[in-house]
């Protein structure tokens, strides 16, 4: 995050050289842009947690439907769900899956586990507390990497996604569900107003295709495979990309 956000604040301020009129309100935005941190993030879902389901379960249900029936589609597969959070998606898995989530943040985890409880899901193989971008896994472990809406809230998505490459098996998927930013236009505008609150929202509003572009484009043993829009209204993007 520090190194992303750093880049685009140098371009942000390289435009604004350009432009000298514009130069002082984009130092003022880029100040006020709050930046996100484990901590902050750990902290913003332990108050998340207990009214997560209530605000999140419906509205985000077609991005976690979309991306476990991609990872049921690998038959008998050894999936990791990163950033599984309260588990909403654990129930849409197929029974012949094995899945492994992990979570930065304790409270949300207890909730997983609650729901992997409850519901019987004998898929559920182990529910960890975890850094994304440091996971205790050995190489090539996983078919499918599933991260549904947690992109977006990681400190160091480019590393975090380097970390989920090391633990991919050749020929197996990695299935993003992620909110991308708009480039102009008053969406955007909201969205850089959002993120002056991103540490206490527990993640970033602005996330332009750019990071993962210029991220895949780093790797030549990664293909992206898929990239459309979901519903609602098509707020959220599915990317799929897997390594050769
Ligand atoms: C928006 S929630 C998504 C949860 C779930 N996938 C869903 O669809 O509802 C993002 C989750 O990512 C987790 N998270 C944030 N940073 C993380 C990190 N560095 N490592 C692991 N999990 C992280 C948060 O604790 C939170 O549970």
């Amino acid at each position: 995050m520090m190194s992303e956000r750093g880049g685009s604040h140098h371009l942000s301020e390289r435009r604004a050289s350009v432009f000298p009129g514009r130069r002082k309100a984009a130092v003022q935005h880029l100040k006020r842009v709050a930046t996100l941190d484990n901590s902050a993030v750990a902290q913003a879902y332990a108050r998340w947690a207990p009214v997560y389901d209530l605000a999140f379960s419906e509205t985000m249900r077609p991005g976690r439907k979309v991306a476990a029936a991609i990872a049921n589609r690998h038959k008998g597969a050894l999936v990791l769900d990163v950033g599984v959070g309260t588990g909403l998606e654990l129930p849409m898995f197929a029974p012949s899956c094995r899945v492994v989530g992990i979570d930065l943040s304790e409270p949300m985890l207890r909730r997983a586990a609650r729901r992997t409880a409850t519901g019987a899901l004998h898929h559920v193989a182990g529910l960890s507390a975890m850094d994304a971008c440091n996971l205790a896994f050995a190489d090539a472990t996983f078919d499918v990497i599933v991260a549904p809406y947690v992109l977006t809230v990681l400190p160091r998505p480019e590393a975090s996604l380097d970390e989920w490459v090391r633990v991919l098996k050749p020929g197996g998927e990695i299935v993003l569900v992620n909110h991308i930013g708009a480039t102009s236009g008053p969406v955007a505008w909201v969205e850089a107003k959002l993120a002056e609150r991103s540490a206490a929202l527990g993640w970033r509003p602005e996330f332009p295709w750019r990071i993962l572009g210029d991220w895949l484009a780093g790797h030549p043993d990664l293909r992206l495979i898929e990239r459309r829009a979901l519903p609602p209204f098509g707020i959220f993007t599915l990317v799929r990309i897997t390594k050769r």
